[in-house]
């Protein structure tokens, strides 16, 4: 059953766990998510980027992830979400699909162009019911930029700041950058824990982490104790599918052509690892 990804993170929040937003850009992926959720009966954040949207379509995406969760999990929560949009356009083209909560990312602008374009996108989304997740400070993509252990202070997200951004923008959620980083991008040696404690207490919203495909149990812990309720995993689900069709292709040789026994491998293979990672969130049997 579809519902509001606030309401999901929410519930989250007060129940002392964090649930997954898990990115797909396919039939395989999207399903591998669902039947994990239904399988281990969680709620889930189902997600999918500009990029995804061009590849399979934003309508075509939308209803694919929509029919599967309505029709094969109907008792599991699932919340749809447009993650990493990057302009006013590409967060209208969503709402007006049916996307009922996105994410602007104005991290790479200044603090105040961020928080003009944030608030204008918030007045436009809040008015058809759709809610907004924000990001301040800077998650970096592997590649993006050299990091040294020194440079970290500059780009993590600043309580102050934080708490002025929300108030400014009446945001819903925020993407927080405490030495974290996508894709396996080397990230700090240890989370900034405090920095995460002062953040949660001055917003008092549901906090989220990007670039958690690699990060193990103990911190995940730990940081959901501090306010996250939502951590995104891409790279993850990206690395098990395409790691399952070449294994699979290597071992078959190029003559068997029935693609959708590769497909239902990787397929398989992707839903263990977000089986894997709802235990470690913590939202296993929630439902
Ligand atoms: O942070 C989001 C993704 O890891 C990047 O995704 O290649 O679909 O834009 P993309
Ligand atoms: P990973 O690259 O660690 O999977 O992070 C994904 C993400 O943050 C998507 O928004
Ligand atoms: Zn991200």
């Amino acid at each position: 059953m579809l519902v509001s990804v606030k309401e999901i993170l929410e519930k989250a929040r007060s129940g002392g766990y964090a649930v997954g937003a898990f990115n797909v850009f396919n039939l395989e992926t999207t399903q591998a998510v669902i039947q994990a959720a239904r399988e281990m009966r969680s709620p889930i954040v189902i997600q999918v980027t500009e990029k995804t949207m061009e590849y399979a379509g934003g309508r075509g995406i939308f209803h694919l992830i929509k029919n599967n969760a309505e029709f094969y999990a109907p008792e599991i929560p699932v919340g749809i979400h447009l993650d990493h949009g990057h302009s006013f356009e590409a967060i209208r083209r969503a709402v007006d699909i049916g996307f009922t909560s996105v994410m602007y990312d104005g991290s790479r602008k200044k603090y105040e162009d961020n928080v003009m374009v944030t608030k204008e996108i918030v007045d436009f989304c809040h008015e058809k019911g759709v809610v907004v997740q924000a990001e301040l400070g800077f998650v970096p993509y592997l590649g993006e930029i050299e990091m040294k252990d020194e440079d970290w202070i500059k780009y993590m997200t600043d309580p102050g700041l934080a708490e002025s951004f929300v108030k400014e923008t009446k945001v819903d959620t925020m993407a927080v950058a405490i030495g974290n980083a996508h894709n396996f991008f080397k990230e700090k040696k240890q989370p900034d824990y405090n920095r995460l404690e002062m953040i949660n207490k001055a917003l008092n919203i549901p906090l989220v982490l990007h670039g958690a495909s690699d990060w193990e149990n103990e911190k995940v812990d730990e940081v959901i104790k501090r306010g996250i309720s939502c951590f995104n995993v891409d790279t993850s689900i990206r690395l098990n599918f395409v790691n399952s069709l070449v294994s699979k292709i290597m071992k078959q040789g190029p003559m068997n052509l029935d693609v959708r026994e590769f497909l239902g491998e990787a397929r398989e293979a992707v839903k263990n690892v977000v089986k894997d990672k709802i235990k470690i969130f913590k939202s296993d049997s929630k439902i």
